[in-house]
């Protein structure tokens, strides 16, 4: 199978001029930003954001809100829609926070994470008073409740916890196990000690309690063990959370056989185990945060790569590369992912397919895009579409060979909007006194 509509954008279409999304035709586009390019596809954004509000609201009795992890991909012009869209922000540095706070993110809705923020950050926390401070260890809480204190303000906090449960996913997307470098572990007693401290403490105003599990995790079981262990902490430390937060790591799929997109399970068990917690313990229901990155953005882009130089390497493997990879990408490289790559033009095909790996340009071995892919006999300058490129490629990019970040473009109603310009990697450099 060649085309696969399903991990498209849900306004992909035939046009008159091939591949449209949002209503633009693909190869114009490309023909006026050139590729590597990223398109965003605003109705599928929109799509996914009103979805898990309506999954919250229909499985979560007490009053629900969705922060979008900044992470997987923050430009100005994308911030600002989000804001329109009423969703909060999670943020982990003091750049994803200052976009947030200029795009118009009410500071009620930000809230900041990281394992080891700076005092900059934490200033600027303090003063904007946003929705909470998550406390990553002993030493920052302590540390937090100082720059407080010197400050005579009180900093209103959530504590990050480690219950000490590994997931499914790749060991570098895993964050709660008992050798995470992230939260308050349960297992050495520093999140009831975390607990005790915060509540005694008149600089802290201890918000709720929060866990994140891993990213790209399609199995609800670990969410439910998660909130279970931290409402037991809870109890146990006799403290009642007005606020509560299972993180955010919903899957998506990347290829035709991953599991299927959809966040109903998620959302449910998460709602449930919270509800049935606090049903058994008498007690009211806390403010749920859910803190999606991946699951609202990553089905909304996709990735569109020029076919350059081409080859048959001993194996008898069809080397394609393009005019991208591992710069704009690293996903492949980081964690194994797994791509599908349609080719423009070629939807109707039906003759022989060449077992083929598509490659970067990067000077790196490690520079492949799709490792194993059937494709037509592709021509230099064939368009290939990677889809489900929303999450964790652009934020993740670098300047590898001052290989220039790609262009991306929001796309609404026929209308191309920029989010971000090709940069010109030779502006950022310091040239020094040049004559
Ligand atoms: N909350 C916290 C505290 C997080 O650390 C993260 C992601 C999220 C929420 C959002 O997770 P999501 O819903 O997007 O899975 N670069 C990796 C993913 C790293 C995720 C880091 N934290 C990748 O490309 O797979």
């Amino acid at each position: 199978m060649l085309w696969e509509w399903s991990l498209l954008p849900l306004t992909a279409e035939w046009g008159r001029e091939g591949l449209q999304i949002g209503g633009c035709s693909v190869p114009d586009l490309v023909r006026a930003y050139g590729t590597p390019l990223y398109l965003y596809d605003a109705v599928t954004l929109r799509t996914q954001v009103q979805t898990l509000e309506e999954l919250l609201r229909e499985h979560y009795p007490g009053e629900g809100l969705i922060t979008y992890a900044a992470k997987a991909y923050f430009s100005p012009a994308l911030a600002r829609r989000l804001v329109a869209l009423g969703l909060g922000v999670d943020v982990v540095s003091l750049g994803e926070f200052r976009l947030a706070l200029r795009a118009g993110f009410p500071p009620t809705h930000i809230h900041l994470h990281g394992n080891n923020k700076t005092l900059e950050e934490i200033a600027l926390a303090l003063e904007m008073g946003i929705q909470a401070i998550v406390v990553d260890s002993l030493d920052e809480l302590e540390w937090i409740e100082t720059i407080a204190q010197e400050r005579g303000q009180v900093a209103r906090i959530w504590l990050r916890i480690t219950p000490g449960i590994a997931t499914h996913t790749h060991p570098h997307i895993q964050t709660a196990h008992a050798q995470s470098k992230f939260g308050l572990y349960v297992e050495t007693g520093d999140a009831a000690l975390a607990i005790h401290k915060a509540r005694h403490s008149p600089w802290l105003d201890l918000r709720g309690l929060h866990t994140h599990l891993g990213s790209q995790i399609h199995d609800t079981e670990p969410y439910q063990r998660a909130i279970e262990a931290l409402f037991a902490l809870a109890e146990q430390t006799d403290y009642l959370p007005e606020e509560f937060s299972p993180g955010g790591g919903w899957g998506v799929r990347y290829q035709p056989e991953d599991p299927p997109d959809n966040p109903l399970p998620w959302v449910r068990a998460i709602s449930e185990s919270v509800t049935a917690a606090c049903k058994r313990r008498h007690w009211p229901l806390p403010r749920l945060v859910i803190e999606p990155g991946r699951w609202l953005v990553a089905r909304a882009g996709v990735a569109i790569y020029q076919v350059g130089a081409q080859k048959r390497a001993a194996d008898g493997r069809h080397i394609i590369a393009v005019d991208g990879g591992m710069a704009d990408n690293p996903r492949v490289a980081l964690y194994g992912a797994r791509y599908v790559a349609l080719p423009l033009g070629y939807e109707s095909y039906e003759g022989d397919l060449l077992p083929s790996r598509v490659v970067g340009r990067f000077c790196e071995s490690g520079d492949v895009l799709i490792e194993e892919i059937d494709l037509p006999p592709l021509q230099r300058g064939d368009l290939l579409v990677i889809p489900v490129a929303g999450a964790y490629h652009l934020s993740m990019a670098s300047n590898y060979n001052l290989a220039p970040r790609p262009a991306a473009l929001w796309l609404e109603d026929g209308r191309a909007e920029l989010l971000q310009p090709r940069e010109d990697p030779l502006a950022s450099l310091w040239w020094g006194d040049e004559p």
